[in-house]
């Protein structure tokens, strides 16, 4: 294409000019390269001369490349596509997207594993991560969520250890279930999330049939300021399709990149991916009616009921890997007027965590870039840092001001009525095996087959036998089968098991 450019408008809405054809290869500054095949040389047998500015450039910008992956969640891909709510929640949530039916939000997710590096193979056992992006009429709304229901841990002073003790090795680089098995095996809770991870569901066979859950309760508050605690799950409308050991052996001998090969695939032949999202909502009153804590993030609201508020589509590829789904800052701080944290442990301190690792892995000035932009304008007087893209010129970078800037009291966060002392406790009922021993036994005869098999494999690693009698104990305690088939599978001693299990 010899089409000669006189200008051309760059992303931010700057006009730039351009004398090379658009078929022109340029360095950085814009200027066009004489040859891009041949370093330059003092003469035929000399050295490479310092002012070839075309071939220092192409190293140096080579060399900086990559930039830190994520601290966890590492691998990943992502699909732009569009929210359009079912229903008109305006009496529960001034949230933007659910004020009318039919309203349509577009969005971005990012599907990825948790532990292993950006590299890894797609067939490892992990949690899957399920994180959308709303780009709202109100601002970015992230829902930062997995594909299983629950979490190993309920407070997140303990995520740095527990990663630590998943990710691999400091000595040796090799993942290794004695370390993990350690920590787990004092932290009780994770029974639940464990015996989730360690099914089938802990291997989906692909990103588009797998369900997505928010885990954490959130707050929906409606225009009277009136709070209600709500939990949100994405049922996958391609159904659910996990990978048996077997299936997960085959799988990674042929593809070790099949989940991102296939969303590629599909959503390019047009088979969009859908998910209608589910609500489940309690009353503040309600939160002490149940035997477990239900802003406990290693619990499901069992036997609430769903409503469906609507439909996620995914129907677009980003055209570069790079600047969309590596760039996506997705942070739970990202919140809009109607939907607030609960007070779930876990949860306050991730609304911490990712924009600060953002501010870190991204840089001061993240939301800037194309894909972490929100629709709507952004207007406040955080300024300058590195890589700033902002066109401000005006004096005034502080409020209030006479230019007549405000707050919107719409915005304004919800009133909670406190009680008691600062402390630092445990919360109160734990209840850590009941919802582990009711999954058991609502899987089939297979399903607890198959989870036996793919625990049985990491737990048989594990060469301190009172650490494994611990976990297998926990296990036991959420379900006696359970325990005992575990026992069995790895030789385990079953009256140590039974004795631990009892003084739980
Ligand atoms: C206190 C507990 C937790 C902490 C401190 C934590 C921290 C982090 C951090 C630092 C990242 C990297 C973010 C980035 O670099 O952009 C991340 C990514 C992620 N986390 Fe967590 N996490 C926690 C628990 C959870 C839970 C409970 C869930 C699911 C409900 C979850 C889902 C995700 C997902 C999906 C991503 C990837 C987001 C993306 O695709 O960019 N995390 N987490």
């Amino acid at each position: 294409m010899q089409l000669k450019l006189e200008k051309f408008v760059c992303v931010l809405g700057l006009v730039a000019s351009m004398t090379a054809t658009a078929d022109t290869l340029t360095r950085d500054n814009g200027a066009p390269v004489g040859d891009n095949q041949n370093s330059i040389t003092a003469g035929e047998r000399g050295s490479v001369l310092l002012e070839d500015v075309q071939l220092i450039q192409k190293l140096q910008r080579f060399a900086r490349e990559r930039i830190p992956e994520r601290v966890v969640h590492a691998r990943g891909t992502g699909a732009h596509g569009v929210f359009v709510a079912s229903k008109d929640l305006s009496d529960l949530t001034l949230a933007a997207p659910f004020q009318k039916k039919g309203k349509e939000t577009p969005v971005f997710v990012r599907f990825s594993s948790v532990i292993h590096s950006k590299g890894s193979p797609e067939t490892a056992r992990d949690p899957r991560g399920f994180a959308t992006k709303f780009y709202t009429d109100e601002g970015n709304w992230d829902l930062v969520g997995n594909n299983l229901p629950v979490f190993f841990i309920r407070d997140a002073i303990k995520f740095p250890d527990m990663v630590h003790s998943l990710k691999p090795s400091p000595v040796t680089n090799i993942q290794d279930p004695n370390r993990f098995f350690d920590f787990f095996s004092y932290e009780p809770g994770s029974t639940h999330m464990l015996t989730w991870v360690y099914s089938d569901y802990g291997t989906p066979a692909n990103y588009r049939q797998m369900d997505g859950w928010g885990v954490h309760a959130y707050k929906m508050v409606d225009a009277e300021g009136d709070v209600s605690y709500v939990k949100f799950h994405w049922k996958s409308k391609q159904g659910i399709n996990n990978l048996n050991l077997d299936q997960v052996m085959d799988v990674q001998s042929k593809d070790f990149q099949h989940m991102t090969r296939d969303l590629y695939a599909e959503i390019g032949a047009g088979n969009y991916p859908s998910w209608d999202l589910y609500l489940k909502v309690l009353k503040p009153e309600q939160l002490d009616d149940f035997d477990y804590n239900p802003l406990d993030a290693t619990k499901m609201w069992a036997g609430v009921k769903e409503v469906k508020v609507g439909t996620m589509t995914l129907n677009r590829m980003p055209s570069n890997f790079f600047q969309a789904t590596e760039q996506v800052a997705m942070a739970p701080a990202n919140l809009i007027p109607g939907i607030e944290p609960s007070e779930d442990r876990l949860l306050q301190g991730r609304v911490f965590s990712y924009a600060d690792t953002q501010l870190y892995r991204l840089g001061a000035n993240h939301s800037q870039l194309p894909i972490n932009r929100p629709v709507v304008e952004v207007l406040n007087y955080n300024q300058e840092g590195f890589m700033n893209m902002g066109e401000t010129d005006s004096d005034v970078n502080y409020q209030p001001n006479r230019d007549g800037v405000k707050e919107d009291p719409r915005a304004r966060h919800s009133s909670v009525a406190l009680k008691g002392y600062v402390q630092q406790a445990a919360i109160k009922k734990q209840l850590n095996f009941k919802q582990a021993g009711d999954l058991y036994r609502s899987f089939s005869e297979q399903e607890r087959s198959n989870l036996i098999r793919n625990m049985s494999g990491d737990l048989a690693a594990v060469n301190d036998k009172d650490t494994q009698a611990k976990m297998i104990s926990h296990f036991y305690k959420a379900d006696e089968e359970y325990g005992t088939r575990l026992a069995e599978a790895v030789n385990a001693d079953l009256k140590k098991v039974k004795a631990l299990a009892r003084a739980l």
